[in-house]
């Protein structure tokens, strides 16, 4: 056991008087040397000189109590105990000067004598760590025998102790309500999803580096993006908005104009001048929904935004600045897209700090289940009655749902849409078992129809261009390459060179931009649309 050294501010109420019966009344600091439990080795007596005598009989009755104890006397010159710059000054000048040697000694640091700007002083000096000891408070004896020492009780604070508990604590309810708060409050059970989610919030909360949502279509990023946003909302670090934007939708001047801003004349058309979505989300989040398809002029522009903090409106030759946080979804394979020269190196190096890859459904079945019920809970809520599965009914769904059969192709899409499916057609409110069938046969038969292998492939560009056409999924993935090898040709004819590169050396007379047209006017599109 190290020898334990209490410093004591003498009280100039408390610790009085000097006169015979003194020993009957309750002295705070002598207290703390009557105590069986307690034998401290030095007090560190810290007094104002005006209190002289005072401090000589505290000195002297503490030594009769505890022979063994050292007194050493300390002068704190402060003209007002109740200011508080000259008792902190005072007091910071003591822990300075004094040679403390927490290795070898434990030091106590008395709270309950002096003004309360003393306590304070004392509390701040130990909680900042420039004194090196923990808290002594004395009370009063509940109950006075007349004749006998007044000796009370005392008590030692560790603030490190107690922070951690405390704190440790409640830190520990305040991540897993974020946590919760990420997932919709959906208790899931898949150990990898869990812990990816534990993981995003711990990022969201504690930086504002850029974030890349991955993984195929439907697996929740634009949902959980928001939900990133709103989670950082919750603390003190973000003061702007939430703005997003999906790429695909994004293409020519109209691009540039979108995300960075223009001045009024720069392109015809430009009537006005306008901010930009980065200028928009300053101080917020901007969401770059399917950021592979962003055009590669773009790219280097935000790349330089995220780098610098400032970019050039178009038309404009004056910096814009903005300070935004980076969230990134995209359903592709980045690498891919830099090998392919469609996305740049640089730029991914820069968003790829934290990437998150999501889950598709069918590799987390387990949590089909509660999130079924949570689906069905909020579509019950909309409609304002209940809408459940009989038993059997569930049970059959769950057992199709997980099985390898459920191919769940477009993840929360299709699983959304078969429970928005049998809600609709379920007879007051209950799901029967004919109708499950019913809808089982129904997602088999859509997922069988999408099995060409070619038509795996996600078609955002499609989808963004052509967002209610008809479209057989067989004309699917080749349109979706016509359409990226367009928008990465500088004309018409040389998109067609590159399309049509083994035919066009088989025929007598080439015209690969006319083959090019005719094809793209079957779908009602022409190059202007796709490029501009
Ligand atoms: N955990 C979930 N439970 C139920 N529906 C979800 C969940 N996550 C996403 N969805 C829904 O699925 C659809 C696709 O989600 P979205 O976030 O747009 O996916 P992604 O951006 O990955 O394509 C949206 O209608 C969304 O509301
Ligand atoms: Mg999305």
């Amino acid at each position: 056991m190290k020898p334990t050294v209490i410093i004591s501010n003498l009280g100039t109420n408390l610790d009085g008087p000097t006169h015979p019966q003194r020993w009957e009344r309750w002295r705070p600091t002598v207290s703390l040397f009557q105590q069986d439990d307690l034998e401290p080795a030095r007090l560190v007596l810290l007094h104002d000189p005006k209190f002289g005598k005072l401090a000589d009989t505290v000195e002297q009755d503490v030594l009769s109590a505890s022979p063994t104890t050292e007194v050493q006397r300390h002068s704190l010159k402060q003209r007002d105990p109740w200011d508080f710059a000259e008792v902190y000054a005072s007091l910071l000048d003591f822990a300075e000067s004094y040679p403390f040697d927490p290795e070898a000694e434990d030091y106590l640091v008395h709270v309950t004598t002096g003004t309360h700007v003393t306590q304070i002083c004392l509390f701040l000096l130990v909680e900042t760590g420039r004194i090196p000891g923990r808290l002594v408070q004395t009370s009063p004896p509940k109950a006075r025998k007349r004749g006998h020492a007044a000796l009370g009780t005392y008590n030692i604070i560790d603030l490190d102790l107690s922070r951690y508990d405390l704190l440790a604590a409640r830190f520990e309810k305040e991540r897993q309500e974020g946590v919760d708060f990420l997932k919709s409050g959906i208790p899931t059970r898949n150990k990898n999803f869990n812990a990816l989610m534990d993981r995003i919030e711990q990022v969201s909360i504690r930086s504002d580096d850029a974030i890349l949502l991955t993984g195929a279509t439907g697996v929740g990023k634009t949902r959980l993006a928001r939900r990133v946003f709103e989670l950082k909302q919750r603390g003190p670090s973000t003061a702007g908005g939430f703005v997003e934007v999906n790429c695909a939708t994004l293409r020519g001047d109209g691009a540039m104009s979108t995300l960075f801003g223009h001045n009024k004349g720069a392109f015809t058309g430009a009537l006005n001048d306008r901010d930009g979505l980065l200028r928009k989300a300053d101080k917020g989040v901007l969401f770059l929904d399917e950021i592979g398809e962003l055009g590669l002029d773009e790219q280097a522009m935000l790349l330089r935004a995220l780098e610098e903090g400032w970019f050039l409106p178009l038309g404009s030759d004056t910096a814009v600045h903005s300070n935004f946080q980076l969230l990134a979804g995209t359903n592709r394979n980045l690498g891919e897209a830099v090998r392919a020269g469609t996305f740049r190196e640089d730029l991914l190096a820069r968003i790829d700090l934290w990437t998150f890859e999501l889950p598709s459904l069918k590799d987390r079945t387990e949590d089909l289940e509660p999130n079924m019920d949570f689906e069905l809970a909020s579509i019950s809520e909309e409609r304002g009655r209940t809408i459940a599965f009989n038993k059997e009914a569930r049970a059959k769904f769950l057992s199709f749902a997980t099985s390898s059969a459920a191919i769940w192709r477009a993840n929360f899409r299709d699983f959304g849409s078969a429970l928005r499916r049998l809600a609709t057609l379920s007879d007051g409110g209950r799901i029967g078992l004919p109708l499950v069938k019913e809808e089982i046969t129904r997602l088999k038969t859509s997922w069988q129809n999408l099995e060409d292998p070619s038509a795996q492939g996600a078609t955002p560009l499609v989808d963004a261009l052509l967002p209610s056409a008809k479209i057989d999924p067989f004309d699917r993935p080749s349109l979706e390459l016509t359409l990226q090898t367009c928008r990465q040709s500088k004309s018409l004819a040389e998109a067609g060179r590159t399309l049509f590169a083994v035919s066009r050396t088989q025929r007598k007379s080439t015209n690969d931009g006319d083959r090019l047209r005719k094809y793209l006017a079957r779908f009602d599109l022409s190059w202007d649309q796709i490029t501009g």
